[in-house]
């Protein structure tokens, strides 16, 4: 028993000058600041619109539309198909605009997302200010009549899995860090868009 003590002391005495010699070597190289997800989808470089002929972009926000446009297709088709659970009740007041009202309305949809992922990943541009509601209110019918029905986590889940897969559909594999960060950004947000 004697022994044993003496042993797990020297253990904690050796554990512990590791950890103060740790501390204390101030040449240890420290580790990278980690770049923006912003940065890491092609940040400020501008590169040819390709919806926009004759006008640049900056690669990071084009990224980023292509993950949101990629996410309104699937849930587009998630309420064509008419599966139940499905998102139509929510967004049934932006489908029921109709011929240019409808594209308008999708279109800024499009937009204040692409604005607001930007803005909030370490997009600088002003291009990419959002001035859209907050989540609370974006996402409360009562505050934003284009909100159908109030949000439940089953919903916010399913929604998330749309933007993984559209990220997964634009490059952004999901075994990647950059996956785990874009997942980590929007888990962030559950709790002020799930209201019910
Ligand atoms: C990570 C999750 C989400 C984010 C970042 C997000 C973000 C946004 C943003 C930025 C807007 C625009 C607000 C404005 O124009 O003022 C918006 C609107 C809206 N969101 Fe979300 N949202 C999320 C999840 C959801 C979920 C789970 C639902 C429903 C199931 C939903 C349904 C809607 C609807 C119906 C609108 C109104 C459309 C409009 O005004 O054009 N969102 N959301």
């Amino acid at each position: 028993m004697k022994n044993l003590s003496k042993i797990t002391l020297s253990v904690l005495i050796i554990a512990s000058a590791a950890l103060t010699s740790c501390n204390n070597d101030d040449d240890d190289p420290k580790p990278p600041v980690k770049a923006s997800i912003y940065e890491r989808l092609g940040g400020t470089k501008m590169v040819a619109d390709p919806d926009n002929s004759g006008q640049m972009i900056e690669q990071g926000r084009l990224s980023f539309r292509k993950v949101v446009n990629s996410t309104i297709g699937l849930i587009v088709a998630d309420i064509q198909s008419n599966a139940s659970g499905n998102l139509q009740a929510h967004f049934a007041p932006v489908l029921a605009e109709t011929g240019n009202t409808q594209a308008t309305s999708i279109a800024r949809l499009s937009d204040n997302l692409t604005d607001f992922f930007s803005f909030n990943t370490g997009g600088t541009n002003a291009v990419n200010t959002y001035s859209g509601l907050n989540m609370v209110a974006a996402h409360d019918p009562a505050k934003n009549p284009r909100m159908g029905t109030k949000s439940s986590s089953a919903d916010y889940t399913k929604f998330v899995g749309y933007v993984g897969a559209a990220a997964n559909s634009n490059g952004v594999a999901s075994n990647t860090e950059l996956y785990t960060d874009i997942v980590a950004v929007l888990e962030s947000l559950r709790t002020p868009i799930v209201q019910k």
